[in-house]
């Protein structure tokens, strides 16, 4: 495996500031692109440090995003909002206010929901200002409400194709190590269980971790053990950058496939998974389906179409992992490699990769 000189980042198409001093309302809306539609992310609130701090993530984030809903085969570009949290106290309302006339102000060219430190209700404020919001409680009859269930879905689908590149099995005999249980590991372990598939987990809520174990007769470890468990497949559903110079030497796992975004601690992390013979899953690649289900309620899409865009997930995890092989590139490498080609000739991942 070769590293390509693939630069670390693409400048941005537009970065919009905002600034309102009556809600107390600081941060930017950055759009990466815009080539594929509207670009999509949702907005976080965050205490930063400084206004360079903040547009650096959301500058970092808003690139992932367009990678992710490019791979995703979904009519959307990336984008993200990063408010910075305003200090002392505020008035919440008064402040996504504000935001939302931020958001107008773009026309639609950019797309909001929720992400760290945001809420259903906030975007339900948003709501009352602009239509170009996603994330809002679930209506009847149409795709919305928690994603969860459905990055659960794709990374659980993801992860049976990397199975069968791996061990050319299904995921009945193996062991799989879940690291976090929340929103999404929790999902994560209901249909592993479903399918038979033995478990060892992991969650920095004891309690939490100790009633799913019993629940599905898994194996409970604690978070530090989790990383370096016997386990064939781990599943990192916690947070980013858990795979880092000395956790990846300890993995024992042959395939690592999970929600948690931006998993590798540095690129050279990847790297040294592949060192080690272990067959990294692209994280944005296989957990795409939160945002299908956000595209999905923000077109007006019906359920069923949710459905078969997730349950394609392991289909285009294939497509990326047949690209890395055949150009000998690190999947990751070759996910990026797709995803900026797809951007910048407008084509589809499928296309691209043949
Ligand atoms: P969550 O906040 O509901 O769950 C995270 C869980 O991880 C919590 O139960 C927390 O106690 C646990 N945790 C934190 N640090 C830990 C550690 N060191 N060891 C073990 N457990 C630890 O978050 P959610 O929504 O389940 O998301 C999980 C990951 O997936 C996050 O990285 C998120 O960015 C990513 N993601 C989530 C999507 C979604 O639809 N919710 C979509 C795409 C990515």
């Amino acid at each position: 495996m070769h590293s390509p000189d693939l630069s670390p980042g693409v400048p941005p198409e537009t970065v919009h500031v905002m600034s309102d001093r009556n809600s107390g309302l600081e941060g930017v809306i950055v759009l990466h692109s815009t080539r594929l539609g509207p670009a999509a992310g949702g907005c976080r609130l965050w205490n930063y440090a400084s206004a360079a701090q903040s547009t650096t993530d959301a500058l970092r984030l808003a690139e992932g995003m367009a990678y992710k809903n490019a791979l995703a085969d979904l009519p959307l570009g990336g984008g993200k909002a990063v408010i910075n949290l305003p200090s002392g106290a505020f008035d919440r309302q008064a402040l996504f206010a504000a935001f939302a006339r931020e958001v107008a102000k773009l026309g639609g060219a950019y797309i909001t929901a929720e992400d760290v430190g945001t809420s259903v209700a906030d975007m339900e404020v948003v709501h009352r200002t602009t239509r170009h919001v996603a994330g809002l409680s679930l209506r009847e009859g149409q795709a919305g409400g928690d994603p969860s269930p459905w990055t659960a879905l794709g990374v659980f689908n993801a992860m049976q194709e990397g199975s069968q590149r791996v061990f050319a099995s299904g995921l009945s005999g193996a062991r799989v190590g879940v690291q976090g249980l929340g929103h999404v590991g929790a999902e994560l372990c209901r249909l592993l269980g479903a399918a038979g598939v033995e478990m060892v987990v992991a969650d920095t809520r004891p309690n939490l971790a100790a009633e799913l174990a019993e629940y599905y007769g898994a194996q409970q470890v604690s978070p530090h053990a989790i990383l370096s468990a016997p386990c064939d497949i781990l599943a990192p559903c916690a947070l980013g950058a858990v795979m880092d110079e000395f956790s990846v030497e300890q993995v024992q796992a042959r395939l690592v496939c999970g929600a948690a975004n931006n998993v590798l601690a540095t690129d050279r992390d990847g790297f040294r998974l592949a060192e080690r013979g272990v067959l990294y899953c692209p994280d944005y690649v296989v957990n795409s389906g939160g945002i299908t289900n956000v595209c999905a309620e923000y077109l007006g899409w019906p359920l069923a179409e949710v459905e078969h865009r997730v349950a394609d997930t392991g289909r285009r995890l294939a497509m990326v992992l047949e690209h890395s092989e055949q150009h000998s590139l690190l999947p990751h490498h070759a996910a990026d490699k797709l995803a900026r080609a797809r951007i910048s000739g407008g084509e589809s991942g499928s296309a691209i990769a043949a």
